[in-house]
């Protein structure tokens, strides 16, 4: 009897703890997932499913791998599956990760003192942040022997004593371009690399039309991170001009007409000459069978 109740207060005790722990499971809210980092020209935004009934919320907590977790003011108690961390993420060198948290809605009050949460993987700004596609101005030298392409270095998501920093700024000689160019009418591709954001390159063929776009390369970074998004393509003017376009009709019309005289003169004079010189020769030879006769 003793034994028979104490397994029953046993199995009961057990029924209850799983009865608990099932509550709690169900009681708490569902998890984050997919929590990716997506980040351009170091405007990095976190993102993450499913949307959140209303529930609950989600609250992101980030922390560099040694430092504290911190919040982001927008990113506390919210609806949204997303948030900027752009501006959070101060220490470019440094590497962060970020836990999105399942919260209660707004005001309202709890006695979970942990929450669901899934982690991101890591981010480090000044390696992962994608580089977008830059900006050029082309111009061909007037002696066609020299094509420069003035980048305009992309501006970035950060702010330094007001100013808005560009990729320049940031990576300073780190960061490169890469010169992609073939003629227009072909498909061979060249690549030039460049240090500076004014690019010179010399010895293509004068007067043919050239095809380039450009990318930041930045060789210091992981083979996969070099190169950044491709500018779009600009080609260069041709220079082989139709002859109508270098001079108008009435010059053409003009310089036909003066070649057909000179033509039609120097004609007139030989055949003139001609005349004369064989005048004589012509006298005679007619006039020989008559000697002969
Ligand atoms: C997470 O990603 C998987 C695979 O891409 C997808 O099937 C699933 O729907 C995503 N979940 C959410 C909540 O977005
Ligand atoms: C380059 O070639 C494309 C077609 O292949 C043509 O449309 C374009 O006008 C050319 N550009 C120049 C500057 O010759």
């Amino acid at each position: 009897m003793t034994r028979s109740s104490s397994t029953t207060t046993a199995g009961a005790a057990l029924l209850f703890a799983v009865f608990l722990s099932a509550r709690c499971a169900s009681g708490s809210y569902p998890r984050a997932q997919n929590v990716t980092w997506s980040s351009v020209n170091f405007k990095t935004i976190l993102t993450w499913g499913p949307r959140p009934s209303s529930d609950y919320t989600y609250t992101v907590e980030y922390s560099s791998l040694s430092g504290d977790k911190q919040r982001n003011s927008h990113c506390i108690r919210s609806s949204l599956t997303l948030c900027d961390l752009s501006a959070s993420l101060t220490d470019l060198d440094l590497c962060y990760t970020a836990d999105v948290l399942s919260t209660p809605p707004l005001g309202a009050t709890t006695d979970l003192t942990e929450f669901p949460h899934a982690s991101s993987k890591k981010f480090c700004p000044l390696q992962d942040t994608d580089i977008g596609k830059p900006d050029f101005k082309l111009e061909v030298s007037q002696d066609k022997r020299k094509t420069t392409l003035y980048m305009q270095d992309p501006l970035t998501a950060l702010f330094k004593d007001g100013r808005q920093l560009n990729v320049r700024d940031v990576y300073a000689d780190k960061l490169m371009y890469r010169v992609t160019y073939r003629r227009n009418k072909s498909t061979g591709k060249k690549v030039h690399n460049s240090k500076t954001s004014v690019i010179e390159l010399t010895g293509l063929d004068v007067g043919e039309s050239y095809c380039f776009y450009v990318q930041a390369y930045i060789p210091s970074r992981s083979t996969e991170k070099q190169l950044g998004e491709q500018s779009s393509t600009q080609c260069s003017n041709d220079d082989k001009k139709s002859i109508f376009d270098v001079y108008s009709v009435g010059v053409i019309a003009g310089g036909i007409i003066l070649i057909l005289a000179v033509v039609g003169l120097i004609i007139g004079v030989t055949v003139f000459c001609l005349r004369r010189r064989r005048s004589p020769r012509n006298n005679r030879k007619e006039g020989e069978p008559l000697n002969a006769a």
